[in-house]
């Protein structure tokens, strides 16, 4: 069937509601290389509605006459013959012929559903799910700025995060891998949304509750006799801090200073524990059952035991100044998450506030407060742990197995990732902007080693026809080719080139000019004429093509956004057109 009638048809089809069935298939932002999960419920979706309409039976022919606007209508029922092989219950109206959307929209992976937005119904009709592009002038991008569009995404609160490790700061995967790793990519995506929302956020109101000098202790609730506080001065500096002692047992219930907060619900403060000890948050929810968050002084991640909820911040932090930053609700709604995981009707508990906040044990505090948000203390956490974790290589490997085609392209525990390095390096990047704390430069230098070792022999470096360098997001044998991946490596480069002073600077642009003459020769291989290629597999594999799907494409769009900034080669400008259009349905001549 051609193309061109059938866009006819949907255009028709708005007349009969009574034809259309209207699905909505979720929307899902995604940033990090790729959520299995989510392809198969969008496939699984198709098919099951397919099944329903492929068994029509033809009824004898009706006509119906209804009357619309002034004109009345007549339509009878037609059978239509889907090449040759299966029918499906159209409508016939004069020589017009209209057919199911329920159809259309599987045959055609389309969209659409009803609105009545304004009171009127009307049909809105999609070629994709992901069209919403920014229309104006983008912002100029800068290795100091905003990360793309990453000030809106909030990767904690991804399903895929177990929770926010209080020993690392960073948040644990259970993508590939259930019981859940560190993941570079997912780790330094959370670091950018923070840098990046740390940018353009309005600065947080901050409520003090303790800096150990213009504080009133008599606050602090002492649980019983033996238990103590008082203010006195930092030993190496004259800052005044507040010293307290009460049991460590976690039946106590600690020295208490009660809150009420709804609104700042981030909490940070320093802390040092001389013996063990912890830090509690009383948080009361909506239905005004009590909960506590412990963060404990033990390697245990996170356990959940009734309402009490432990996060481990590392068994040997005694004596250690620990400047603690807590997201309390994330905390509480990824405990929750694992106490209903398999409980899918579980909904999460109705706003809660912070009640109170406890400490435990024998230690010393300064600078306790709520705020609405703290991305610098977040942002800085996933660049501290790349500085802490870095490898002999410079890089930093990713422990789990990946399949990305099971038994032909396989990543066993310890590869890494160009996407990975390229990323982490724009948040190091951006970490060093910041903090001018060169530390942060040199780790981001050093990650620029592994781009030099092929695939091969364990490093990212793949050659197309052995001649153009590219930086494989997954390293495979052979080369799997990820559109994506390797643009998030060049931009890492690209921020490396123009913050780092010489010899890595140099390094940094040879690294991203060879990759930039790699893309303007192969970009073009990823364009199908109606959307993108994800990958290369069909070229090095001899696997069916893997289409890259809506949100993938959408991510190319974003990333060509960015590339026309930084190259003015027209190639950029007249793909990002042309990729663009293909979202509503535009699609490349034919012969
Ligand atoms: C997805 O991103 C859009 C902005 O692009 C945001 O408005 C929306 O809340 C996000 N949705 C989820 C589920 O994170
Ligand atoms: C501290 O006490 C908690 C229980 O309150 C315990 O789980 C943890 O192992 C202890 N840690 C250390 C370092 O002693
Ligand atoms: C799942 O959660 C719902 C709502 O909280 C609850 O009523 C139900 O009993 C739970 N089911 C299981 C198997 O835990
Ligand atoms: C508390 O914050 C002040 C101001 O930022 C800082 O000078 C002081 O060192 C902090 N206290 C501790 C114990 O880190
Ligand atoms: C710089 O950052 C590193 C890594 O987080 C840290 O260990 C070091 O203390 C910092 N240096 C300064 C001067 O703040």
């Amino acid at each position: 069937m051609h193309r061109g009638n059938l866009k006819f048809l949907i255009l028709c089809v708005g007349i009969f509601p009574l034809l259309l069935t209207v699905y909505n298939i979720g929307k899902c932002n995604l940033t990090e290389d790729e959520d299995p999960d989510y392809r198969r419920e969008v496939s699984s979706h198709i098919v099951n509605e397919f099944d329903a309409s492929v068994g029509f039976q033809p009824r004898v022919a009706q006509s119906y006459n209804h009357v619309k606007g002034n004109r009345p209508v007549n339509y009878e029922e037609i059978e239509c013959v889907i090449n040759g092989d299966y029918s499906v219950e159209g409508r016939k109206e004069g020589n017009e012929v209209y057919m199911p959307f329920s159809f259309i929209q599987n045959y055609f992976e389309v969209y659409g559903s009803i609105e009545t937005s304004d009171g009127y119904e009307r049909f809105s009709f999609h070629h994709s799910y992901q069209d919403d592009f920014p229309t104006g002038p983008q912002p100029r991008y800068s290795p100091s700025g905003v990360f793309m569009s990453f000030d809106l995404y909030s990767v904690e609160d991804r399903n895929r995060v177990k929770c926010v490790s209080g020993i690392e700061g960073v948040p644990i995967s259970t993508q590939w891998e259930r019981k859940g790793h560190y993941y570079p990519i997912q780790i330094a995506q959370y670091g950018l949304s923070h840098y990046s929302k740390h940018l353009s956020q309005p600065r947080s109101k901050v409520k003090i509750l303790e800096d150990g000098e213009q504080t009133e202790l008599s606050d602090w609730l002492l649980p019983d006799r033996k238990s103590e506080i008082r203010s006195r001065m930092d030993d190496n500096t004259d800052n005044g801090v507040v010293e307290f002692k009460t049991a460590t047992n976690l039946k106590n219930p600690g020295i208490t200073k009660s809150a009420n907060e709804k609104i700042l619900l981030t909490l940070s403060m320093d802390i040092m524990f001389i013996n063990n000890g912890s830090v509690t948050v009383l948080l009361q929810t909506g239905d005004g059952n009590l909960f506590r968050i412990h963060y404990i002084l033990s390697d245990n991640i996170i356990k959940l035991e009734g309402k009490d909820l432990y996060y481990g911040i590392g068994s040997n932090m005694k004596r250690k100044w620990i400047h603690l930053t807590r997201q309390v609700m994330v905390d509480f709604q990824k405990g929750l998450t694992l106490q209903y995981s398999k409980n899918r009707s579980m909904k999460m508990k109705s706003a809660a506030r912070i009640a109170a906040i406890c400490v435990r044990g024998h230690g010393i505090m300064d600078n306790v407060s709520l705020s609405f948000h703290a991305h610098k203390d977040l942002f800085l956490d996933a660049a501290n742990y790349f500085v802490r974790h870095q490898d002999s290589k410079g890089g930093w490997p990713v422990k789990v197995t990946r399949k990305l085609i099971p038994e032909v392209m396989e990543l066993e525990p310890g590869w890494y990732s160009a996407m990975g390095q390229g990323q982490a390096i724009s948040l190091l990047v951006r970490a060093y902007v910041a903090s001018k704390n060169n530390t942060y430069l040199e780790a981001a230098g050093k990650a620029l080693d592994i781009f030099d070792i092929p695939s091969s022999k364990g490093g990212v470096l793949a050659k197309f026809l052995n001649s153009f360098d590219w930086y494989e997001e997954y390293p495979t044998t052979p080369s799997s080719f990820v559109l994506n991946g390797f643009i998030y490596s060049l931009i890492g480069l690209y921020d490396l080139k123009q913050m780092a002073t010489s010899p890595v600077s140099e390094k940094a642009a040879e690294l991203y000019n060879n990759g930039m003459r790699t893309l303007k020769a192969m970009l073009p291989m990823f364009d199908s004429g109606t959307g993108t290629f994800y990958d290369l597999r069909h070229i090095t594999a001899g696997l069916a093509p893997n289409r890259a799907r809506w949100d993938y494409h959408k991510v190319h769009i974003k990333q060509l956004y960015l590339l026309v900034q930084l190259d003015s080669d027209p190639l950029f400008k007249d793909t990002l057109q042309r990729w663009k259009g293909y979202m509503k349905g535009n699609i490349a001549p034919h012969n």
